[in-house]
């Protein structure tokens, strides 16, 4: 889609503390990501990351999963109350639930997660002790479009951070978390200037097919 000029209509899905929320909110504000966050909104009534989008003065909603008699009846509960925004592009900034195939289908092309490894490593969750584990020297967080596969959507980009010596989950995850607030805010406005597109089976980034993540930093 080309730019319009328009900042791209948003809303942020969100389960806990909303750092990444937070990160999207400053870029804009800096006048660096052209989108007008329409709706922040969680499953967890109790996110932290609620009170960040009221400070902002974003409209906030809890749709909680715990309410709903299974993962379809809230997944229907959910996009009704996303689509009531009109957003152009679904953000999921650490949410923690498994979307059914007909969420995502109905948001094809136009859902981006971030995920706290290098994929197609460590799909699912305690990716940063499965990457101490596995001894591995270099871990990070991967922005991507959804698709009914598990975190296996097409890579935008990728931000790396060294493992260091004496690392736990906790400090791998800081470190992790910092990058992450820096490829997300870049892979949205790459978005919202129609820069950025998904193509099915891979993401195209100014026309051309990325054929493996673009690299951050570069
Ligand atoms: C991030 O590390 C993200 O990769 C993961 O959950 C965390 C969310 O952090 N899925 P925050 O809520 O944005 O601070």
């Amino acid at each position: 889609m080309a730019d319009t000029g328009h900042p791209l209509p948003v809303v942020v899905l969100i389960s806990g503390r909303g750092s990444n929320l937070q990160a999207i909110i400053e870029a804009r504000d800096r006048g660096e990501l052209p989108v007008d966050v329409r709706a922040v909104i969680s499953n967890r009534a109790d996110a932290a990351g609620l009170d960040i989008a009221r400070r902002a003065g974003i409209p906030t909603q809890a749709v909680e999963h715990t309410r709903y008699a299974d993962r379809r009846a809230f997944d229907i509960a959910l996009q009704t109350a996303i689509d009531s925004f009109h957003p152009r592009l679904v953000v999921l900034a650490g949410f923690m639930r498994i979307l059914t195939p007909e969420f995502v289908s109905h948001y094809a092309g136009r859902l981006l997660n971030v995920h706290p490894s290098l994929l197609p490593k460590y799909r699912g969750l305690n990716t940063h002790q499965r990457a101490l584990d596995a001894g591995d020297t270099e871990h990070g967080a991967t922005i991507h479009f959804v698709t009914t596969e598990l975190d296996g959507g097409p890579a935008v980009v990728q931000g790396k951070v060294p493992v260091l010596a004496g690392d736990t989950a906790a400090t791998l995850a800081a470190r992790v978390n910092a990058i992450e607030h820096a490829i997300f805010p870049l892979a949205i406005g790459w978005f919202a200037r129609g820069r950025l597109q998904w193509k099915h089976d891979h993401a195209e980034l100014d026309g051309q097919p990325l054929t493996r993540p673009v690299p951050y930093p570069a």
